[in-house]
């Protein structure tokens, strides 16, 4: 556990974040978001993002810090998301931090993405402890752990084409929503039938904790093709459906794993944490199990830097001279996660 406050910073995709971390408080948390600037091209444009979290880096963490009501020279570290994410977003946030950190003579902590998320739960003030089962949906990736140990998350599953969030925000531009088209599915979903079509469940008769989404979502442009044009009540009605297809077995693998794994605990984390029909279904079915869920506020749900300084705790931090060739990377490593 890094020892006194410390800075975390995020710029692995569109929200330039920056947090100071103290043990298992946030002290601040600042989250910049790009998601306006990209709008009108449908999704994150990766040079717009790189360029822009340049122009903000800076700015944000000196928000965090004052924030905070700390000076730089008082942080113990520098966490920074180094992989995975746009190659040229983390280009950024790293290039910052081992600055920060040489200016400060701290270490560097290279923090993997998807841990962040997993670890938001052990922030206060749900300060939940392993062991647990965690499921991350994301725009950008969709997996199911087992975590025994915060340093040491076990996969149990993932998705093996589309992301949820990314089959959420596909299925959103075929009924003619903006992006990020979640948000807005939810929302047209609301006035909507769930069983008014029957969508295709990927895997859902196997014994497997992997997702698919690909099939989901061609099977929505199909009826969108055939159907032509959509009264609004049709499209409520696809937008339910087409949501329950897609957080139905999200919630069905989450609470299943932790039944097979006797867990006590489940905790959900990524933008599509965010979905309330997804939190009723796991809410309503860990209630029948006994299970303790974590749900974190929504702000911690979606990337932000407070996560970031979480899984940092759980992370080896790298001395100078030693941090000055650590480098972004884009994937994940073999295993899914860094730790
Ligand atoms: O974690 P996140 O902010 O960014 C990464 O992808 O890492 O997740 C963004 C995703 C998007 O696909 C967005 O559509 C989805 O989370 N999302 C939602 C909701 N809010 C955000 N999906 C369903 N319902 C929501 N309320
Ligand atoms: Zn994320």
């Amino acid at each position: 556990m890094i020892d006194g406050p410390f800075l975390a910073i995020e710029t692995s995709c569109d929200e330039t974040a920056a947090a100071v971390i103290e043990k298992r408080v946030v002290r601040s948390s600042i989250v910049a978001s790009q998601a306006d600037l990209h709008t009108p091209y449908g999704g994150v444009v990766p040079e717009i993002a790189a360029r822009h979290h340049l122009g903000t880096v800076n700015l944000v963490v000196a928000q965090a810090l004052a924030q905070a009501g700390f000076e730089l020279s008082d942080m113990r570290a520098i966490a920074v998301t180094q992989r995975p994410g746009l190659i040229g977003a983390l280009l950024v946030g790293v290039s910052t931090a081992k600055a920060l950190a040489y200016a400060v003579g701290c270490p560097l902590v290279c923090v993997d993405h998807l841990l962040g998320h997993i670890c938001a739960s052990w922030l206060e003030p749900i300060a939940l402890d392993p062991p647990f089962v965690s499921l991350i949906a994301s725009g950008g990736h969709t997996r199911l752990d087992l975590v025994r140990d915060l340093a040491h998350p076990e996969t149990l599953g993932q998705t093996i084409d589309d992301a949820a969030g990314e089959a959420l925000d596909k299925g959103a531009r075929l009924l003619g929503l903006g992006y990020p088209g979640g948000p807005a599915l939810e929302r047209l979903s609301r006035g909507g039938d769930p069983t008014a079509h029957a969508f295709p469940v990927a895997l859902g008769g196997r014994r497997t904790r992997d997702f698919s989404f690909a099939g989901v979502k061609t099977s929505l442009l199909y009826v969108v093709r055939r159907e032509g044009d959509l009264s609004d009540g049709r499209r409520a009605d696809l937008a339910s459906s087409y949501q329950e297809a897609i957080v139905a077995p999200l919630a069905a693998r989450l609470l299943d794993a932790a039944r097979e794994h006797r867990v006590p605990a489940i905790a959900l984390g990524g933008g599509v944490a965010a979905n309330g029909r997804l939190r009723e279904l796991v809410s309503e079915g860990a209630a029948q199990a006994g299970l303790r869920v974590a749900m974190p506020e929504i702000a911690l749900c979606t990337d932000n830097a407070a996560m970031i300084g979480a899984a940092a705790q759980f992370t080896e931090p790298v001395a100078w001279p030693d941090f000055l060739a650590m480098d972004a990377m884009p994937t994940a490593p073999p295993g899914g996660i860094a730790a």
